[in-house]
């Protein structure tokens, strides 16, 4: 089923500003419920989440402000109508009779993405052809000409999406995806997705406020996403594609200036914690550092080649988020010592600490022999990824429970 409704629809119609648009703002699997607390905070309402997506309200300032200040959103697509359709004929003609004109103009591009579920309609790209002929055959008919069809930088980017006869028509204001922040200039192995890092990061309820480490850091993307939250960074201040809204033609451009400006004037380098990068490999060490340098961020990342055995901790607490290597190809032997190690050097070296791991060898994963407080699932490209949480208590032998409330005995001694 298409946006999933996890919370039910109330029972009566909310009523909302009329200047307030339906929004679906889209995002990775697991990451729904930290990106609706997002929404609250950048002024939207009525957040409901879906299945990778929260539906939501707001005008175009918000609009404006979430395709620019959200961390954890892939796509902001505002809904424009609403239709049933049983049949292809009902589709073209109901897609027909929206006026286009308020959006396009002949001269314009447009690209359409479908998306179907349902019996009604089974071919997404069937879906695209339709709607593309229903709007150039409208303006054909007013004025003998037709806007182009541009994949890649359209004036214009469309959304359907249908479940059963329900079919919904959106306009794509983020334009290219909000993955894309602008910094990512060099990159070693499976680097995270930027979106990913930033839902890892809020997903471990560290606020800019305590020391931050990755000592696996690949090519940064974990400590760059925390330094822009610890500095109040707008996640598209580098951003070197323009925003979807920017084209339209309700386009309001002062508007756009104030939102940025009030986003650009939080953003303060002046910071007393330590956020350290560091990995084992110089290369990764160096792409960290284009990346950090590329995200303005020099000064703020302390990026170091180490081995996390010999890594010590930068402070007596923080955070440290791990994106190890989940090598399902090496012998388990060999991932059982790697996985051992890590829990093994947490105990020795990070007291204080909350300690975050991401795999997908969840098998590895008990190896770390460390009983986890919290399990999240996420998906990290197509793995499916167990998220988890070990507290490293400073002192003697502690004691912590899981979320089923059964004591950890294998709490970290003082060494
Ligand atoms: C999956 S990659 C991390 C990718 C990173 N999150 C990113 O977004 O680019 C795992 C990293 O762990 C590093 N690594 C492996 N063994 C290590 C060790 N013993 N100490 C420190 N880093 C290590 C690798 O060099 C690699 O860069």
């Amino acid at each position: 089923m298409l946006f999933q409704r996890i919370v039910p629809e109330p029972e009566q119609p909310e009523a909302f500003p009329a200047d307030y648009e339906k929004i679906v703002v889209k995002t990775l699997h697991g990451l729904e419920g930290v990106l609706a607390t997002e929404l609250e905070n950048l002024g939207a309402i009525a957040v409901r989440p879906l299945k990778r997506a929260v539906e939501c309200r707001g005008d175009k300032k918000i609009i404006y402000r979430i395709c620019y200040e959200s961390r954890l959103a892939l796509r902001v697509l505002v809904h424009i109508h609403g239709i049933t359709a049983y049949n292809e004929k009902n589709l073209y003609h109901a897609i027909k009779e929206v006026d286009w004109d308020q959006y396009l103009d002949v001269n314009d591009s447009l690209a359409i993405d479908s998306v179907v579920a349902g019996k009604v309609f089974t071919h997404s790209h069937y879906v695209s052809l339709l709607t593309k002929d229903a709007i150039v055959d409208q303006f054909r008919e007013k004025y003998n000409r037709r806007p182009d069809v541009n994949l890649d930088n359209p004036t214009l980017r469309i959304n359907v999406r249908i479940n059963a006869s329900q079919c919904d028509i959106l306009l794509d204001a983020s334009g290219d995806s909000l993955h894309k922040r602008g910094y990512r200039r060099d990159s070693v192995e499976a680097p995270l997705n930027e979106v990913l890092a930033a839902g890892m990061i809020a997903l471990s309820g560290w606020n800019g406020e305590t020391s931050f480490a990755d000592p696996m850091c690949g090519s940064g993307t974990l400590a760059i996403e925390a330094a822009m939250v610890a500095v109040k960074q707008p996640p598209q201040f580098f951003r070197d594609v323009p925003f979807g809204f920017i084209k339209w033609k309700n386009f309001d451009k002062m508007l756009w200036q104030t939102v940025k400006k009030d986003a650009d004037n939080q953003r303060n380098k002046d910071i007393s914690i330590k956020i350290v990068a560091s990995d084992i490999n110089p290369r990764a060490r160096n792409a960290a550092s284009i990346n950090a340098l590329a995200a303005g961020l020099d000064g703020v990342i302390n990026i170091e080649k180490r081995a996390f055995e010999q890594a010590d901790a930068p402070d007596s607490s923080g955070t440290l988020i791990i994106n190890p290597p989940y090598d399902e190809r090496l012998r388990l032997s060999e991932v059982e010592v790697f996985y051992k190690m890590m829990g093994d050097t947490f105990k020795k070296n990070w007291s204080g600490w909350s300690a975050w791991v991401i795999t997908s060898n969840k098998e590895a994963m008990k190896s770390v022999g460390l009983r986890a407080s919290r399990r999240i699932e996420l998906i990290n490209g197509s793995l499916e990824c167990t998220y988890q949480r070990f507290d490293m208590y400073k002192g003697k032998k502690g004691h912590v429970e899981d979320e089923s409330g059964a004591a950890n005995t294998e709490v970290p001694s003082e060494e």
